[in-house]
């Protein structure tokens, strides 16, 4: 990240400039054979690169292939679903060779079909043989044709079946090549008037907005931090992200590939009007082509990516220049892949109207629920999605009174109450989304921003001026533009987002559960906040909501019931507004078709009496890329978070483990995460672990914290045959 430059054995071989894009340097003829080889990479991330945390150096994987001199072409395979139901596929590939010798070939290619080792249906391979292929001296060749399987399983979120092709290249009976590609099969489209199709099946976009940042690891490459963040938006019920604004790691895709996620791959925050000083305008015009065709050659056999997103909140919307502009972008990526729809995230209203809709194949809106039932109006052939929604914000376990969405009683001291009321002005309520949506279900669906907080854009403490871009109106300016200069008088106040439905820990914040009762209908789940410990609010006015997919709630405050509440139209939550604090307990229980369904408790609890230490997974890979993340919590004597605990806990470790990283997902936390010690922020923090170096022995987190007793964790390295899985990383 980025500007990269290499050198092998002190020879110039190239580089790339956009830090997201994916490259190849044939170094062949730099290399002294049988000899040492130096290879020198130079990065530079120029500062005001970008509206949020890059990361730098060498964030991202890098691999040495050796290949033959007839070959493959790295990334020249193109697998594409033509046809799929429960009995036949039909699939179109398409293979590009190469021979870099003086002498013209004629090759043998083979190709089998089978089910990878992580899709259930086991069936024998598919083959397809093709003869006599010339390919002549120094030159290339594309092979076109179509294979047919039966029965075959076909990827989905919840079946995420995936399958090999294997490439045999042969010369004169020997093998001189052999390539492989993983690729899924399933058939999608988008209709303007029913939304996205899935394998035939209509399925809404259950979606959210990520960057690629990893919390407290920073941006470096972590395949099983990456893998824990898809698992909690699992478990919410999500089945679609945004890599908003920038294609992401491979390793990423692959894991959204075995894991079942929808994906946008997206390209750029920019075109020729940059956002900041050093953004990717400039290297725009020099480097669009080139990192268009790296996204979309890279990832084009990823059964995940549904739509290729040409860009974000491009400022051109807004121009005629800026549609041709979309339009030229738009024939670059079909020219690769014709297979996905183009889309964009638009900011602007005029966008839907002033033609630039006509650009894209599926129109993304960022932050216009209210413009839905136009843009339908006006647009019959375009299907419209939510490319980014919502944009609420909040602090885990933070709640400010009275309860209101004004911003004086949402914000206080860097928090943001987690009444989930509270949005940036160009923003809106999870619930008026959902209402929208509701009201317009031929809209796709929608991303919300976000589905975990990052690292910058510590709005509504962010001074940066690029917050002036969202203004939709003249007044909306003069309101974000005092914001941002009350708070660039301020010292740094925050370092990372509110937006997150998940705080930069992996910690569920309230809105979690909101999602959860929509994403999840089906699930027996009931969440009640605030938290129940206010002893400075006795008989003070303290609303309770409860966020269930219940049509029904009773709700109780030490045994009595303080109402029996039906969910009404286009209604989200259940609110209780008039609820005066008294200690104890709050019950809420919710009832499906007038049955009991589900329900929660919230005591008020005692102080605090122990740490308690929960790792993610007890047993971890050796192998330096593993890692265990372990949640502090603070506990009562009856094992209840203690929800406004702040104390400080330090850490120690016993053997050959070590301490990556620790956080306690407040925003406005400004210490190290390489440290040996964290504040719990209400009640929690997060250690990250990992094995030292070439060692595999147990070892021991010891947690410390003044007036409670130690706490202890041992890890334990896995056995080797479960080490994480080294193909996960596919160089292709
Ligand atoms: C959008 C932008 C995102 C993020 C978001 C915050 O306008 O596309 O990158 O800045 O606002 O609400």
């Amino acid at each position: 990240m980025s500007n990269s430059a290499v050198w092998v054995n002190g020879i110039h071989v190239g580089g790339w400039a956009y830090g997201y894009s994916s490259y190849a340097l044939d170094i062949t003829r730099c290399l002294t054979v049988g000899g040492i080889n130096v290879i020198a990479i130079r990065l530079e991330n120029y500062p005001e690169s970008s509206r949020w945390y890059t990361g730098g150096g060498l964030y991202r994987n890098v691999w040495l292939r050796k290949t033959k001199r007839i070959r493959v072409v790295h990334q020249g395979v193109r697998i594409v679903t033509q046809y799929a139901d429960a009995r036949k596929a039909i699939l179109a590939l398409e293979v590009e060779l190469e021979n870099t010798t003086n002498d013209d070939a004629t090759l043998d290619v083979a190709v089998e079909v089978r089910p990878s080792d992580t899709t259930e249906a086991r069936s024998p391979g598919t083959c397809h043989h093709q003869p006599n292929v010339s390919v002549a001296a120094t030159d290339k060749t594309v092979l076109e044709f179509e294979m047919q399987l039966k029965s075959p399983a076909r990827w989905e979120p919840g079946s995420p079946n995936l399958y090999v092709a294997e490439f045999v290249l042969e010369r004169y009976g020997a093998e001189v090549d052999r390539y492989e590609v993983v690729f899924g099969i399933r058939t999608m489209h988008f209709d303007a008037r029913s939304g996205f199709f899935l394998n035939g099946r209509r399925t809404k976009l259950q979606g959210v907005c990520l960057h690629h940042d990893l919390g407290p690891l920073g941006a470096a490459v972590n395949p099983r931090a990456m893998e824990r963040q898809l698992e909690i938006l699992r478990e919410m019920g999500a089945n679609a992200i945004r890599c908003s604004h920038n294609p992401p790691a491979p390793e990423w895709l692959d894991l959204c590939d075995r894991m079942g996620f929808l994906v946008i791959d997206e390209l750029t925050d920019c075109w020729r009007e940059g956002k900041k000083r050093n953004d990717y305008h400039s290297v725009f015009d020099s480097w669009v082509v080139k990192d268009l065709r790296s996204m979309v050659r890279r990832d084009r056999n990823h059964p995940c990516v549904i739509l290729w997103s040409i860009g974000n909140e491009i400022p051109e919307q807004l121009s005629a220049e800026g549609a041709d502009l979309s339009s030229q972008l738009r024939a670059m990526v079909r020219a690769e892949d014709s297979s996905r729809g183009v889309t964009a995230g638009m900011n602007f209203v005029e966008s839907g109207f002033n033609g630039f809709q006509h650009t894209v194949d599926v129109f993304g809106w960022n932050y216009k629920p209210s413009h839905y039932g136009k843009f339908i109006e006006h647009n019959p052939g375009i299907p419209l999605y939510g490319s980014e929604t919502s944009s609420c914000v909040s602090s885990r376990g933070e709640y400010f009174f009275p309860v209101s969405g004004r911003r004086e009683d949402c914000l206080s001291g860097y928090q943001v109450s987690s009444y989930d009321l509270y949005y940036p002005h160009w923003a809106t309520t999870p619930d008026v989304e959902f209402e929208h949506q509701d009201r317009h279900p031929s809209v796709a669906g929608e991303f919300v921003w976000t589905g975990f907080d990052y690292l910058g854009e510590p709005t509504p403490y962010n001074d940066d001026q690029t917050n002036l871009l969202n203004a939709q109106s003249e007044s909306d300016r003069k309101i974000i533009a005092a914001e941002i200069d009350m708070h660039a008088r301020e010292p740094m106040p925050a370092r990372s987002s509110y937006f997150g439905i998940v705080d930069l820990c992996g910690f569920r914040k309230d809105r979690f559960y909101l999602y959860q009762s929509r994403w999840r209908p089906d699930l027996r789940m009931v969440h009640i906040l605030p938290h129940w410990n206010w002893p400075e609010r006795v008989g003070e006015l303290t609303p309770v909501q409860v966020y269930t997919a219940a049509d029904e709630v009773e709700l109780f405050l030490n045994g009595e019931t303080l109402g029996r509440k039906r969910r009404g139209a286009y209604s989200y939550r259940f609110r209780w507004d008039e609820v005066r604090y008294e200690p104890g307990e709050l019950r809420a229980v919710g009832y499906k078709d007038g049955e009991l369904w589900a329900e929660a408790v919230r005591r008020t609890t005692g102080s605090a009496c122990a740490i308690e230490l929960l790792a993610d997974r007890a047993d971890i890979g050796s192998d330096n890329d593993d890692v265990a993340f372990v949640t502090v919590k603070i506990v009562d004597k009856d094992g209840l978070l203690v929800p406004r605990e702040k104390s400080l806990v330090t850490f120690e470790i016993a053997g050959p483990g070590k301490i990556l990283a620790v956080d306690n997902g407040d925003p406005s936390r400004l210490e190290p995460f390489y440290a040996q010690e964290c504040r719990v922020f209400n009640g929690l923090a997060l250690a990250v672990l990992q094995f030292e170096p070439d060692r595999n022995e147990p070892f021991t987190l010891i947690a410390k914290s003044s007036g409670l007793p130690d706490a202890r964790l041992t890890i334990s390295a896995l056995s080797p045959s479960l080490q994480l899985d080294e193909t996960l990383c596919i160089p292709g």
